[in-house]
């Protein structure tokens, strides 16, 4: 057994449901599972003492919504937003395109570097989709390459219709394709927008994917209201994503349902959308996420701390709701409960901040304050379970 005691803790969040913050704590972790927290000065002794330094620790962010399998970027595109031009779906096609060009080696390297970049701003559980090969061998190998950074793979073939016939393509994304790509993944994902996928088709392309196992988890209201959030519910989808138009009777399902609202503000900063609002969701009962969408296209960021931010300065959200929404929240978009919390039992994986509470998060925008971050996720060594600070053992 291999003990870690984590203290001088000015703020611990635990997200326990009693004691959900403490202060001036100390956290035990045994073999990579939190063990004990409480006053550090009742903690108990161990192996390896890991010093907060007066900082807030927080759990690692989930961030149940990404896109990090893809090539080349789409700045322009960003640009002309800027000057006044609106978002459009089919940006995506450009991605397609040179997705498919890229060779595996660069697919990787790009995924690799920004799964990197969001851990080193506290993100430990990462969701990860395919949906820029849009060919059954271009879909398996964005998602085999994505299984090798995460286990919480999306199945996203259903992104927007390639060139080519429409009905051919809802029988290969719902054949072929999904045969083909469902083993490497344990979520299907559709765009139900304009411009992508409608209501009806979206249907059959999530019920085929939970025939094959697949949990279901939906694009909707993104770009103006639609049926597809109630489809989402209807179909008892772990989350729909985006959700930035929603109608009362939209708010109404969700809160009545146990489907996430996973809202995903970078896209709102990089496309000048109305922000989504939170408090609406919140105040009606709904189970909140904030996740980084992180994509070239909508929101080419991975940073879960610049989402609480704009959360708690945009949409409503105080930041403890925020920073509960992009950890807790984000765990219960994958239907998680050993991670996004740091109850006895949990997952050790954390977040040391370089300040003394989680509020500087937003109080202090674009600074990197995350210090330490430590992940007890299994990796490849059989029984290896225990706390690792970017892949060296603590
Ligand atoms: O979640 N909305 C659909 N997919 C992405 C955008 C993809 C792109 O523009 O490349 C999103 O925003
Ligand atoms: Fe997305």
């Amino acid at each position: 057994m291999t003990t870690v005691l984590i203290d001088d803790i000015a703020l611990l969040v635990t997200h326990d449901e009693e004691r959900p913050e403490v202060r001036e704590a100390a956290l035990l972790v045994e073999d990579g599972v939190v063990a004990w927290w409480g006053e550090a000065a009742s903690a108990p002794s161990a192996d390896t003492r890991i010093d907060a330094a007066g900082g807030c620790v927080i759990p690692g962010f989930v961030d149940s919504h990404s896109h990090v399998v893809f090539a080349g970027d789409r700045a322009d595109e960003f640009e002309a937003r800027m000057a006044g031009r609106s978002y459009e779906a089919g940006g995506i096609r450009r991605t397609v395109r040179l997705t498919r060009e890229a060779s595996d080696e660069q697919l990787l390297a790009t995924a690799t570097r920004l799964v990197a970049e969001a851990r080193a701003q506290g993100t430990t559980t990462m969701e990860i989709k395919s949906g820029y090969g849009l060919t059954v061998a271009d879909e398996l190998r964005s998602v085999r390459l994505a299984a090798t950074l995460t286990t919480e793979v999306t199945f996203l073939g259903a992104h927007v219709v390639p060139e080519g016939d429409r009905d051919e393509y809802l029988d290969l994304v719902t054949g072929e394709m999904l045969d083909a790509s469902a083993p490497h993944c344990r979520w299907i994902d559709v765009f139900c927008e304009a411009g992508a996928f409608t209501v009806d088709e979206s249907r059959r392309i999530l019920e085929a994917g939970i025939a094959k196992g697949l949990g279901a988890r939906v694009h909707a209201g993104q770009l103006g209201l639609s049926d597809g959030v109630r489809l989402a519910v209807e179909l008892g989808a772990a989350s729909v994503d985006h959700c930035t138009f929603l109608s009362d009777g939209d708010v109404e399902a969700l809160a009545g349902s146990d489907t996430v609202a996973t809202l995903l503000p970078g896209v709102e900063f990089s496309t000048r959308q109305p922000w989504p609002d939170a408090r609406r969701l919140l105040d009606a009962g709904a189970t909140v996420a904030l996740a980084s969408d992180c994509n070239p296209g909508s929101s080419f960021t991975t940073s879960m701390p610049l989402m609480v931010a704009f959360a708690v300065r945009d949409m409503g959200m105080t930041p403890a709701e925020a920073l509960w929404a992009s950890t807790a929240g984000g765990a219960a978009a994958l239907r998680r409960d050993d991670i996004g919390h740091l109850r006895v039992g949990a997952r050790a994986d954390l977040a040391i901040l370089d300040a003394p509470s989680y509020v500087h998060l937003a109080y202090r925008p674009g600074v990197p304050l995350v210090r330490r971050v430590l992940s007890s996720e299994r990796r490849d060594t059989p029984g290896l379970q225990q706390m690792q600070e970017y892949g060296k053992l603590v």
